[in-house]
């Protein structure tokens, strides 16, 4: 008896050291895993981007949504095998993650594929003007055309264009402010024209100031109305006028998806700064501190939505500021993206603060296209010296100046507006996930 109690014993003991040491192994695994990471990417692996996001999962590691991202991330490792199956498994996980909660589509890393394609050919899309085509203007590097985006917690539904039209059908859509809003809509012009047989979209992108697409066998269009401010400028008189929207408001009546922008233009100083007054209530004044000009424009906007958007029939989307690369992070020559969390934001946060504060105070949801974070890690998508200045290419001269000439707010197309496109579509099919909260 007593031997057999005491071979128990030493069973059991046995077991638990198998059983420990098994689970340090694992753990070290993971941890060795997870610090070897950012070497992968010299190789060219993957690199996942808030390094510190895997560390907290790992310390909390029973949760169920952390374990999920370990899992994916080891998944995602083998970079030159995950398009197909992250793909299929990512339908598969999505109805399971979106009941267990909300998807922040914003909240991820970005994930290098070898094999990414773009969504579209430039040669295919014969109307993206020249500013934004780095490939064709001689942008020797591509690799910026082959990272995707992937959502820490969940599944970003695929993009689709032809279910992206479906929806679309009988629709307008407008898109409505800056440069950076004409970026958005050149990238959504071409996803869409290379969705549909040729011959069955019209474009008329002569203008830069108004541009449109139209799928004819979806009765539907995509304009641009550039705006910097939304609110009205008089150029001439150098008058803005904080209480009046911009004279094309009138056609933006009765779209059933509207994207509007603004920020970059009301933080111009010196010579870029285009007004001498600022006009409101009647009274003309010049010394209205920035934020509280920019919180009565917002508010004519918000307003106006208000007053002309019926909820049911219209989403309305605001886009983020989106980041530029200057200074110390300078985009030139940039062939990586931004590893980690050390992107320094010089964009005021004061104005950003004032855009999602009205956005929550107004009666329409407004759903915010959060894609400040996720562009501020693509330090390599701008298009920088593969661009145009004053309407032409730059020259071989201008391009050896790259300190005077690099564009590093603007980006190359195909490139990273194509992804706040698929992140607007996906917020389409994740109703509800990118509400300000
Ligand atoms: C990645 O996947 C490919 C194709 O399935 C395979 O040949 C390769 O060995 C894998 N690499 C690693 C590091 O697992
Ligand atoms: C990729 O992975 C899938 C599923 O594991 C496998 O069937 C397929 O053969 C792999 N593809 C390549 C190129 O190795
Ligand atoms: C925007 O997204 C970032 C990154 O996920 C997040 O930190 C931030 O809180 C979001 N902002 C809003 C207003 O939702
Ligand atoms: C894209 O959407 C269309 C229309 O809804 C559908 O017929 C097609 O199968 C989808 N394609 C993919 C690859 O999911
Ligand atoms: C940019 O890259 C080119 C080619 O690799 C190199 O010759 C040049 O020195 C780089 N310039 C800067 C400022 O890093």
């Amino acid at each position: 008896m007593e031997a057999t109690s005491a071979t128990l014993l030493k069973h059991r003991n046995w077991s638990l050291l198998v059983l420990s040491s098994f689970l340090f192994c694992f753990f070290l695994m993971l941890y060795i895993d997870n610090n070897r990471r950012p070497n992968l990417s010299a190789l060219g692996g993957l690199w996942i981007a808030p390094i510190t996001v895997m560390s907290e999962a790992l310390a909390t590691g029973t949760d169920i949504t952390s374990t999920t991202t370990i899992s994916k991330a080891i998944v995602a490792t083998n970079s030159s095998n995950t398009s197909s199956t992250a793909t299929s498994e990512a339908t598969e996980k999505m109805e399971i993650v979106q009941t267990r909660e909300k998807c922040d589509i914003y909240n991820g890393r970005w994930v290098y594929d070898q094999k990414a394609h773009p969504m579209y050919e430039t040669s295919r899309c014969p109307f993206l003007s020249n500013q934004v085509t780095c490939r064709k203007n001689g942008r020797p590097d591509h690799d910026y055309e082959r990272w995707r985006w992937e959502a820490m917690n969940c599944e970003i539904p695929r993009f689709n264009g032809t279910d992206m039209l479906e929806r679309l059908r009988g629709k307008r859509v407008i898109i409505v402010g800056d440069s950076l809003n004409r970026n958005m809509w050149e990238s959504l012009a071409c996803i869409l024209y290379s969705s549909v047989p040729s011959g069955r979209a019209e474009v008329d992108a002569s203008n830069g100031d108004y541009k449109i697409f139209k799928a004819k066998d979806f009765d539907c269009s995509v304009e641009f109305y550039w705006n910097p401010f939304l609110v009205q400028l008089d150029k001439h008189e150098r008058i803005l006028s904080l209480d009046k929207l911009h004279v094309s408001a009138r056609r933006w009546k009765g779209a059933k998806i509207m994207v509007f922008n603004t920020g970059h233009w009301w933080t111009h100083g010196g010579k870029t700064r285009v007004w001498d007054f600022m006009q409101h209530g009647g009274k003309m004044m010049d010394d209205l501190p920035l934020e509280r000009a920019f919180q009565i424009a917002m508010k004519t906007w918000a307003d106006w939505i208000d007053r002309n958007v019926d909820p049911a029939e219209t989403t309305v989307f605001f886009r983020s500021i989106s980041p530029e690369h200057k200074g110390k992070q300078w985009c030139y020559n940039q062939t990586h993206p931004m590893k980690g969390e050390s992107y320094k934001d010089s964009f005021p946060r004061s104005i950003v603060e004032i855009a999602e504060k009205t956005i929550r105070d107004m009666k329409a949801p407004v759903k915010y296209l959060n894609i400040t974070k996720l562009s501020q890690y693509r330090i390599d998508a701008h298009s920088t010296i593969y661009t145009t200045k004053a309407g032409k290419l730059l020259t071989e001269k201008q391009r050896r100046q790259p300190e005077l000439y690099a564009d590093c707010s603007h980006w190359c197309l195909p490139g990273l507006p194509d992804t706040w496109n698929a992140l607007m579509y996906a917020s389409f099919i994740l109703e509800g996930s990118s509400d300000v909260s």
